[in-house]
């Protein structure tokens, strides 16, 4: 277990509920509002839950898988060390992806530990399969590359129009979009109070929200996210998938009781594959997994 704490610290998150600073890069007033208008938040959750905005009720038009053009495979070549499977297993050759659906991260950032509100992530980058009416998403590098494979992967079976409608979100941003959702629950004519505890079982309070490490990502194929998603093949092959790619369903049914959120099956989160798998197989959410595995230090 001591590699496990290695990974958390090289995470730079603190585990233990204090705010941590990842990364003095502070993203501009501006910047971040610019991001506002383009990013969707996970917005029809329940029947309370508030309306999709009009930016997302657009459909997206099908983004065919790129066509993955094979390093060279000479005689000799063999997979990365890394690996720890047999890239035959996967559709796709995830050969120039396996350093990163290897890589590992456990940040945990949940409605006990939050992250500062200057925290922008240091390595992040566009976000390729963006839905295609929206300003290019950014996340994470690592993490967005494991993200190409396992869309190309959904892609090779079909599952042709899951794009990403929601990746890294600043401080700012979240703070936007808590602050709508708690407007429209008292339109419906809740009082602030009634209306803020709506709105936190779906859209976490800027600074406890997953979406400003860049490390996950909204992902479906329905004008807006709903849970109905989680009943389709789409949202059915990516939820049994996600793991083979280092990525986990991050609140799923019957968690919401320690994840704090009502089920999202458009929310992937990368953890990388090792961890990934281990979560999927034993039927963890991440705050479980940590819990279980990562006091043993
Ligand atoms: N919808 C998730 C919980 C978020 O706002 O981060
Ligand atoms: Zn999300």
């Amino acid at each position: 277990m001591k590699k496990f704490f290695a990974q958390i610290a090289a995470a730079a998150l603190c585990l233990c509920g204090c705010q941590s600073v990842i990364n003095e890069q502070v993203e501009s007033e501006e910047s971040s509002f610019a991001g506002v208008q383009s990013e969707e938040e996970s917005a029809v959750v329940s029947s309370s839950a508030p309306e999709s905005s009009a930016a997302e009720s657009s459909v997206p038009e099908s983004s065919a898988a790129e066509s993955l053009t094979p390093e060279s495979s000479a005689a000799e070549s063999v997979a990365p060390e890394s690996s720890a499977a047999p890239v035959g297993d996967y559709a796709i050759d995830i050969t120039p992806y396996i350093d990163s659906i290897n890589s590992e991260n456990l940040t945990l950032v949940n409605k006990q530990h939050s992250v500062d509100a200057g925290f922008v992530p240091a390595n992040l980058a566009d976000v390729t399969y963006t839905r295609t009416d929206r300003d290019k998403g950014k996340m994470d590098a690592t993490a967005e590359k494991a993200l190409c494979a396992f869309l190309e992967e959904a892609y090779h079976y079909g599952y042709t129009d899951v794009t990403v409608t929601s990746a890294y979100r600043s401080y700012a941003s979240q703070e936007w979009y808590f602050n709508y959702y708690i407007e429209q629950e008292m339109a419906s004519g809740k009082s602030r109070e009634q209306a803020e505890a709506a709105v936190l079982t779906y859209s976490a309070r800027p600074g406890t929200s997953e979406h400003q490490t860049g490390l996950c990502v909204d992902m479906h194929n329905l004008p807006a996210a709903d849970q109905s998603f989680g009943q389709t093949e789409a949202g059915k092959w990516l939820a049994a998938n996600a793991h083979r790619f280092g990525f986990i369903l991050r609140f799923p049914q019957g968690k919401e009781d320690i994840t704090g959120y009502t089920y999202e099956p458009w929310h992937f989160r990368f953890v990388g594959r090792s961890h990934a798998e281990k979560i999927y197989e034993e039927g963890l959410c991440l705050e479980e997994y940590l819990q279980r595995y990562g006091t043993e230090g």
